[in-house]
């Protein structure tokens, strides 16, 4: 039996309580929120909800800890789980620009013999990328089309299609925190977050996140697109990037790993 404890109880963790509701394996033991009545709306929604609302209660308990909160709950949370020797996922990729947190994750985990998952998130394909990575890449590069007030755009300057932000994947997750961290992901998988091209638009005439990949090395060349419909409760967030915590979730504890 997996036991597991979330950090934020926001759109990806309510995806995932209703998506695990029948899996098999894992009992979600304890949730942690800095809004009370959040914690309380998603332990509200579990069958069997948890009694564990703190996080030094979590730690004790849970062998994984999921964070699905933002990018400063990766310091303030995930460095003591791994310290004390548990396992982690994380959501906000984006915090890994930093490259002292992300050396200082590597080397915890390993001294600890942790393990850190990050799943794909909003896209697909980092089989792929992380495969072509085995050979020389020249170019990765994602182009990320969103609605203009999921990227903080309001009034009459979000009535037009306009390029916010074109350059490193390590500047874009800085300058969009909540939005681009496919971005930060594919540089894991690939070449690394100075080398990893980033294109933001903002798109009036859209109602989902769109999100274009392309790859070029040794291999040959990849080319993908993702219309991803947002999450109910959070439209920043494409409901595709839940669902992809919730399949990173099912790999851990399933006999059975496909597509690895
Ligand atoms: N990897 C990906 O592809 C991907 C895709 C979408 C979103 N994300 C990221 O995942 C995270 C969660 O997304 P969401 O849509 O569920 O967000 P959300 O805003 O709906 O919910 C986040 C919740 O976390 C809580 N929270 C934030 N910081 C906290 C902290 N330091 N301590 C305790 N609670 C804290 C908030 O109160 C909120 O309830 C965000 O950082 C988002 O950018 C990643």
């Amino acid at each position: 039996m997996l036991n597991i404890g979330i950090i934020g109880c926001g759109a990806i963790t309510e995806a995932i309580v209703r998506g695990l509701a029948e899996a098999d394996r894992l009992k979600i033991r304890a949730l942690y929120d800095r809004h009370p009545q959040k914690t309380a709306y998603i332990s509200g929604l579990l069958k069997d909800p948890p009694e564990i609302f703190d996080f030094e209660g979590m730690i004790k308990a849970c062998d994984l800890i999921i964070e699905a909160a933002s990018q400063g709950a990766v310091r303030e949370f995930i460095l003591p789980a791994l310290k004390a020797g548990k396992n982690a996922m994380i959501m906000s990729v984006g915090a890994l620009a930093d490259d002292e947190l992300l050396d200082e994750i590597k080397r915890i985990s390993e001294e600890k013999h942790c393990k850190v998952y990050i799943p794909s998130g909003a896209i697909a394909g980092i089989d792929g990328l992380r495969a072509a990575a085995e050979s020389k890449i020249e170019k990765v590069r994602i182009t990320t089309r969103k609605p203009p007030q999921t990227l903080g755009v309001e009034g009459d300057e979000a009535l037009k299609e306009r390029v916010l932000f074109e350059g490193s994947a390590r500047e874009a997750v800085k300058r969009f925190p909540a939005n681009i961290n496919v971005s930060l992901t594919l540089s894991l998988a690939g070449i690394g977050p100075d080398l990893t091209e980033v294109v933001v638009i903002q798109d009036p005439m859209i109602d989902r996140n769109i999100h274009e990949v392309e790859i070029e090395g040794a291999f040959g060349r990849m080319k993908m697109r993702f219309e991803n419909l947002p999450s109910p409760s959070n439209p920043k967030t494409s409901f595709l990037a839940a669902l992809s915590a919730i399949s990173a979730i099912k790999r851990i504890t399933e006999p059975i790993e496909i597509g690895t």
